[in-house]
């Protein structure tokens, strides 16, 4: 199955026809560098009460020991258990929900996330039902897990690549990881008013720190350059965009990984971040909702931490100057409602840049 969303929806509404009210099966990934848990792929009656929302499994105690004992867990009545403190409870009640069955999922050993299914109705997970959707989550697991491993390896090959280049640009690790998580809230604040999906959210923020790949390509005396780049010397670096399309497309051929949906994501991440909202920027000059949301998102996203950071041929400027500049260059250079999610999240930035501090050797 190449479309692993389109196949959850596919089930639901096949498991409804048995169970009616069974109105949410979603599936949360477990991340576990960081150790959050968020939902990867979710089929919704409605609105879903969990979209754009991530958990620490450490501070979520009930779902921790599932992961331990590796048991499933029904809630017959998700109202008892309301805690006024936890957002995550808080959302399920606001959605109507009334019970729940979560079953942990692994790959190998290793825990992989949760699969769950929640009713409107209590007491509605009997233990035959029970019986039933475990089944049917083996089946949802693997296939989960084999949407995720292709772009698993897809993202192994390109850190390798990275690795061996580092030493020479001044994009430091810091960079990538600022970068990819402002990309991640300007999609988060967007995301409500724009419709965007849980899974956009996560390969934007996965596929991101990709999106400059192409600078291996670039010769040190220019990539390294001091100084202000002549005409000739900034052609040569835009090709960076060409040359990183070209790694990507080689990558997606000797991986096999033709099929995994979301290349097209990376290919537009890669291909078209400095394409400016007016059509001014390179390499193909579109303009406005011609150039693909997660290729704007990335663009203000790249240009506030290219701004802010020291390069070679430049001082970091500090924040308020960047704001401006962006302000400035909104609705022109840049996609408006871009620079404004960004803009409207002043202390998440600040969280950002104080949680990914370069290293100093
Ligand atoms: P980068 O350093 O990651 O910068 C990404 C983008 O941030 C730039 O894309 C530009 O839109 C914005 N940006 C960065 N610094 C400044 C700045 O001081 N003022 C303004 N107004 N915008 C800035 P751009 O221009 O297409 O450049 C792409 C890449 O080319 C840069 O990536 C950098 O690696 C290189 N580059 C650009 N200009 C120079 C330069 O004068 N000297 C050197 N050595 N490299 C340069
Ligand atoms: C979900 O979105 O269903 C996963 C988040 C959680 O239950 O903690
Ligand atoms: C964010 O999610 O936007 C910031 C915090 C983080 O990812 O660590
Ligand atoms: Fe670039
Ligand atoms: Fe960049």
């Amino acid at each position: 199955m190449e479309n692993f969303g389109r196949g959850l929806s596919e089930l639901h509404d096949e498991l409804r026809q048995k169970y009616p009210a069974l109105c949410r099966v979603a599936v949360a990934v477990y991340d576990k560098e960081r150790d959050f848990l968020k939902t990867f792929h979710h089929s919704t009656d409605g609105e879903s009460p969990l979209s754009f929302y991530q958990v620490k499994l450490n501070e979520t105690p009930s779902l921790k020991r599932l992961v331990e004992t590796g048991e499933s867990r029904v809630v017959d009545n998700l109202q008892d258990g309301y805690d006024p403190k936890s957002e995550h409870s808080r959302r399920l009640i606001a959605a109507g929900l009334g019970s729940s069955l979560t079953i942990p999922i692994y790959n190998k050993d290793q825990f992989f996330g949760f699969l769950f299914f929640n009713s409107r109705e209590a007491g509605y997970f009997k233990s035959t039902m029970v019986e039933g959707l475990t089944l049917y989550s083996r089946l949802i697991s693997v296939l989960a897990i084999q949407e995720l491993m292709p772009i698993e390896m897809l993202k192994g090959a390109v850190e390798t690549v990275r690795e061996f280049s580092r030493h020479r640009d001044a994009e430091t690790a810091a960079h990538i990881d600022r970068m990819s998580r402002y990309a991640r809230l300007i999609a988060l604040e967007m995301g409500p008013k724009f419709n965007l999906q849980d899974e956009f959210v996560e390969y934007l923020f996965r596929f991101a720190p990709l999106h400059d790949v192409g600078k291996v390509a670039i010769p040190d005396n220019i990539l390294l350059k001091e100084g202000k780049l002549t005409e000739e010397e900034f052609t040569t670096m835009q090709s960076h965009v060409s040359a990183g399309l070209e790694m990507i497309n080689s990558m997606v051929n000797s991986f096999g990984l033709a099929t995994i949906e979301h290349v097209e994501m990376l290919r537009n991440i890669v291909g078209y971040h400095h394409e400016a909202y007016d059509g001014s920027g390179y390499i193909q000059g579109l303009k406005g909702d011609e150039i693909p949301l997660e290729s704007r998102i990335t663009a203000v996203a790249d240009v506030f931490d290219a701004l802010t950071s020291k390069r070679p041929y430049k001082e970091a400027w500090p924040n308020d100057e960047a704001f401006a500049y962006l302000e400035r260059n909104a609705g022109t250079k840049f996609d408006k409602n871009c620079v404004d999610a960004l803009l409207c999240n002043l202390d998440r930035v600040e969280q950002i840049q104080a949680l990914c501090k370069e290293q100093t050797f």
